[in-house]
């Protein structure tokens, strides 16, 4: 029997932050003198050893093209369904449901772009304020060919989905809903299940951006019963990777734009021309990472997607420690201002990702006049719209430079919290 931990089974230890740290090389940088905080996580994680070592391993001893009568093309073909089925147990899906590309943005443009060719006019795709544009604009694309978007709109006191909203605009035109699982600017987690719920019950397509949610949460394609739902390994300590999961009848049923002596077999038909298949080695390494950590908190974990759990559910409580001190010391500075939900009750709805600015800010307390100063002194965080356009522009912060990003994951320590504190006091009353 499977043994799945829940919240309720499971008893995770501490996060023994000194094992974690020790694997990622990068976080022993220094800066001007001043050790390196990666709190820019949002933008790209760093990552472990095994992943260094098994880009540089394929390279090594296997580097070759797939399906060919020889030994290193027969390794890779056994590294893409190695790779396949980490990823299958990650999102918790089948192997043949795993398409990988070069990212997240250009999957969602070849699936929009195949989904668009049986829509046209009369035909209706719901996007949302909240999303990154990479979960708008392939959908905007559309357009073109007749169909009409349609936009859920947040609250903009804590920015979260107006779900009343979202609901009131699905109707029998609708053909996709396309939503992000977590805002990559302000941290925001949407009831995704739900909003899933409400697109199949109008017969639409549910397409879910869970780019930003992969660091932070485990993610259950099944249990959330979406069509689609794309992210990029390089947000979860991999390397700089898109995959897509898509449930097969749609895989199999949509027509990609592919050359003709590719195969027309799932998933094969929707990767087009030759992946790069170093980094995919480094996919199933960032996988197994997260595994052990699960392994090491909950040694019972009967399996690599029950081991996953475990380290996403040790990871959760971390990361709630961590976002509730940066969080409540931020509040008491009082020159800053955080846009998001920063009542505590409603922290399970949210990511320990920030989005602060300067209240009444001069020329010199942009946000990127903010990240200069910090990144001069070794914390690496992150300014402007991060590509989070509509939210920007939403809350009229586009203009005077977005927002100051600040993006805890599971290696930031409690130590980097409280002097970044420090430093951000400093830098806003000078
Ligand atoms: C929420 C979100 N969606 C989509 C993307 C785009 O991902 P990619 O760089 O893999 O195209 C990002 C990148 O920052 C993101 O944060």
């Amino acid at each position: 029997m499977t043994i799945m931990p829940t919240t309720e089974t499971l008893a995770p230890t501490a996060l023994d932050l000194t094992h974690v740290r020790s694997q990622f090389p990068s976080l022993a940088q220094a800066v001007n003198g001043h050790p390196a905080v990666f709190l820019d996580g949002p933008g790209g994680t760093q990552v472990p050893q095994r992943v260094i070592d098994a880009i540089s391993n394929y390279l090594r001893r296997d580097n070759a093209n797939t399906c060919g009568a020889y030994a290193t093309s027969g390794h890779t073909d056994t590294m893409l369904a190695d790779a396949r089925s980490a990823m299958a147990d990650f999102l918790h899906c089948a192997a043949d449901e795993i398409v990988f590309g070069p990212n997240m943005t250009t999957l969602t443009f070849a699936m929009s772009r195949a989904i668009g060719r049986d829509l046209g006019s009369g035909d209706e795709i719901l996007v949302t304020r909240l999303d990154h544009d990479a979960n708008v604009s392939p959908w905007l694309a559309l357009e073109e060919t007749g169909v009409t978007i349609r936009w859920a709109e947040i609250h903009e006191e804590d920015c979260t989905l107006d779900l009343a909203d979202l609901a009131s605009k699905i109707n029998q035109k609708t053909k996709l809903v396309a939503v992000g699982y977590a805002s990559n600017a302000v941290g925001t987690i949407n009831p995704v299940k739900e909003i899933v719920r409400l697109a199949h019950a109008a017969g639409a397509l549910a397409y879910v951006d869970a780019v930003h949610y992969g660091p932070h949460g485990v993610i259950d394609v099944a249990a959330l019963d979406c069509d689609f739902l794309v992210c990029s390994t390089y947000k979860f300590f991999g390397p700089h990777m898109g995959v897509l999961f898509g449930k097969r009848e749609h895989l199999q049923r949509l027509r990609p734009y592919k050359v003709r002596p590719l195969t027309d077999a799932v998933p094969n038909r929707w990767e087009w021309g030759t992946l790069n298949h170093e980094c995919i080695a480094g996919i199933t390494a960032c996988v197994e990472y997260l595994a052990d950590l699960g392994r090491r908190h909950y040694p019972q974990a009967a399996n690599r997607r029950a081991a996953i759990v475990a380290a996403f559910e040790t990871i959760r409580r971390y990361e709630r420690g961590l976002m509730e001190r940066l969080i409540a010391g931020i509040s008491e500075i009082p020159q800053l201002k955080i846009y998001g939900i920063t009542d505590r009750s409603c922290f399970d709805w949210r990511c320990p990702t920030l989005a602060v600015r300067v209240v009444n800010q001069n020329k010199n307390q942009t946000p990127l006049a903010l990240a200069t100063k910090l990144g001069d002194r070794g914390f690496f965080t992150w300014d402007g719209n991060y590509y989070a356009l509509n939210l920007t522009e939403q809350l009229d912060v586009e203009k005077s430079g977005g927002f100051l990003r600040i993006g805890l994951v599971h290696y930031n320590t409690a130590e980097e919290v409280d002097r970044l504190l420090v430093t951000l006091c400093q830098i806003v009353a000078s």
